[in-house]
């Protein structure tokens, strides 16, 4: 399939599948959500309905000014009058300001509230998570659905009940001064309020195939705008179908923008026009009323000025069914995050480690990747079915200790289960069976914070983040003093390097750290565990990356941050692994052999043959 045939076959998956637009759940769950903002909500509507009346009685005052006119009862009576509307006018300034002040706290309150939570909650998930999904879709979710989720709130919802209110009092008022003109004037409002449901739906399914437009262009550029991307792109991507890609999701939001603003504006005209109709109606058979005496002409002006009021809150309401769909959308794109457990939790009885040196200790140990339902959304993954597979066993009944202080090197081929291994030690996931021990307790009974200060690991990639050199480490301890820093960088053999450049400490390194080499990345992640000096050290191939002139000054660096300490180390190079005081040869998720160097070389076996084979110079 081309790439253009793929993007047209997501493109029909993501319209395809698409029968509800919301869970039947979340309705409810955005009631009982409002419910914590009730004070809030309370006072705003409060002063909403006390709007809504001020905004009746001008037009009344207005038709007794018209009738005392007519009536010449006297400059006193007018002047009173519109003594009134003045200060009507004032006091709806003021409640109007209120209003305001209500709705933007209450809308921010609320982006505030959801934005925290999400961005704790995605904080939570296990790393396997943030394999599956793409950064653009999760991000998305951050900005452009809290933010449709709080505009209902504050706009939509309130609306609701002081529009309401509005409608009732400014009908109530002109039925009272004619009921012929007032139900004359609203007959021709039902044909166009019934379409407003269907609207609504409609609305809302294009919305959602927006956001998800959105999300899965957001994914493309942060994938292909960072550092490594572009310049994989460039290298063997072929551009212009890159653009064509991006080029038919953009035209489907643009077609899409386009859609629901016809639909949107449509609806709108049509009660505009409706309104205008109306007002026609009134003149003429208030007008024909008040020749025959029937209705005063100040009525007339009332009826008048009330019916152009009238539409505006029957507009909103038409409207609301239509946001409020839209929002649920966005509500619920927002609580599919929240509702994801993470996987891996403080346990409520969790502990933390007593001071000291610390053992290790692997029992029994199985373990199989967590399948994607069980992590991830398909939503997030640019997939409209989790792949179910995975839940593989990849390790099985993996038995050793590692003693305080000592250290166990780990061989084997690529694919054997080595990382694995590493990364069950530091609780990126939870072993299925058996159980993981620090210094004779399962790390599942630690506390998250307890454990990640006590082992740290160094991988292959090296990550930095987009800032200075000195915040990088300090992510490490981050109260060390300069003078700390600069001693882990020299003990890392990267002072001479760091201290060259014009900024130091205050260097920014590019985004996952281009502006150093491999090398110089590498020895970054030592000094940063030389900082954090933790008591268990994992490395993973943290040597694989390097070339024999670098290697000498990491591995001296390296045997520095393993001193006294109890480690773990995958490694390819021969020096690493013939000091270890144990050795265990992984094959197919299972230790094969273990042994010293000597043991093993004396039985001629799997590790001898890798050692002949990988390791000879
Ligand atoms: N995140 C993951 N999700 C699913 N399977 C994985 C994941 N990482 C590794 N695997 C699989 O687990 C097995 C062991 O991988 P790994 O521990 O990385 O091997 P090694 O480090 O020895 O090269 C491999 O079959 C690999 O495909
Ligand atoms: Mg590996």
């Amino acid at each position: 399939m081309s790439m253009e045939n793929a993007a047209w076959h997501s493109l029909w998956r993501m319209s395809g599948d698409k029968g509800k637009a919301y869970a039947d759940t979340t309705p409810r769950r955005v009631l009982s959500f409002a419910a914590s903002y009730k004070n809030r909500l309370l006072v705003f509507v409060l002063f909403s309905v006390f709007s809504a009346v001020l905004a009746v009685i001008t037009p009344v005052l207005a038709g007794r000014v018209v009738d005392a006119i007519v009536a010449q009862t006297g400059v006193q009576v007018v002047l009173k009058l519109a003594g009134i509307i003045a200060i009507v006018a004032v006091a709806d300034a003021v409640v109007s300001l209120v209003v305001r002040w209500y709705s933007s706290r209450l809308g921010e309150g609320i982006i505030f509230d959801l934005r925290t939570a999400v961005f704790d909650h995605v904080q939570k998930m296990p790393v396997a998570f943030f394999t599956r999904t793409r950064t653009g879709a999760l991000v998305s979710r951050l900005n452009n659905d809290v933010i449709g989720a709080q505009s209902a709130f504050a706009g939509t919802l309130s609306g609701l009940v002081s529009n309401t209110v509005a409608l009732l009092l400014t009908a109530g008022v002109m039925f009272s001064t004619s009921w012929q003109v007032t139900a004359l004037a609203l007959v021709l409002l039902p044909i166009f309020l019934l379409p407003a449901r269907h609207f609504g739906k409609s609305i809302a399914l294009l919305r959602r195939e927006s956001a998800d437009l959105n999300a899965s262009m957001g994914t493309q550029m942060t994938e292909r705008f960072s550092a490594p991307g572009a310049t994989l792109i460039k290298l063997f991507g072929r551009p212009a179908e890159e653009s064509a890609q991006f080029g038919l999701r953009a035209g489907r939001v643009r077609d899409i923008g386009v859609k629901m603003a016809m639909r949107q504006f449509f609806f709108v005209a049509m009660l505009t026009l409706v309104a205008a109709l109306a007002l026609a109606l009134v003149y003429g058979l208030g007008g024909v009323y008040a020749m025959r005496g029937e209705l005063a002409a100040g009525d007339v002006v009332v009826l008048g000025m009330l019916l152009t009021r009238l539409y505006a809150p029957l507009t909103a309401l038409a409207n609301a069914r239509v946001e409020i769909t839209s929002a649920l959308v966005s509500f619920d794109r927002v609580f599919e995050i929240l509702d994801l457990e993470p996987l891996i939790h403080d346990a409520p009885d969790a502990r933390v480690l007593d001071a000291g040196p610390v053992s290790v200790k692997f029992t029994n140990v199985s373990f199989a990747y967590p399948s994607a339902e069980k992590v991830s959304l398909a939503s997030l993954e640019d997939v409209s079915v989790l792949d179910t597979r995975g839940g593989e066993t990849v390790l099985h009944g993996i038995d050793f200790e590692i003693p305080a202080g000592s250290t166990v090197a780990l061989v084997g081929s690529s694919g054997a289960g080595k990382s694995t291994i590493a990364s069950l030690l530091a609780r990126l996931y939870d072993v299925d069976s058996g159980s993981v021990q620090l210094a004779g307790v399962d790390i599942r009974k630690l506390k998250l914070d307890s454990l990640r200060s006590t082992v740290s690991m160094v991988t292959q990639d090296g990550h930095l983040f987009h800032e200075t050199i000195g915040s990088n480490l300090r992510l490490a301890k981050p109260e060390a003093s300069d003078a700390e820093i600069w001693q882990a960088l020299e003990r890392a053999r990267l002072e001479p390097t760091i201290s060259a450049l014009p900024d130091g400490l205050d260097t920014v390194v590019g985004e996952r750290g281009y502006r150093l080499s491999g090398g110089e990345r590498q020895r970054m992640t030592i000094a940063r565990l030389l900082l954090a000096a933790p008591q268990v050290v994992i490395l993973d191939e943290a040597t694989a990356a390097l070339d024999s002139a670098n290697e000498a000054a990491v591995q001296a660096a390296l045997a520095e941050a393993l001193e006294n300490r109890t480690a773990l180390v995958i490694a390819h190079r021969l020096s690493t692994i013939r000091s270890a005081d144990l050795i265990l040869v992984i094959e197919d998720g299972r230790v094969a052999e273990r042994g010293t160097h000597a043991e093993l070389m004396a039985v001629r076996g799997r590790y001898a043959e890798l050692h002949d084979t990988q390791f000879a110079q």
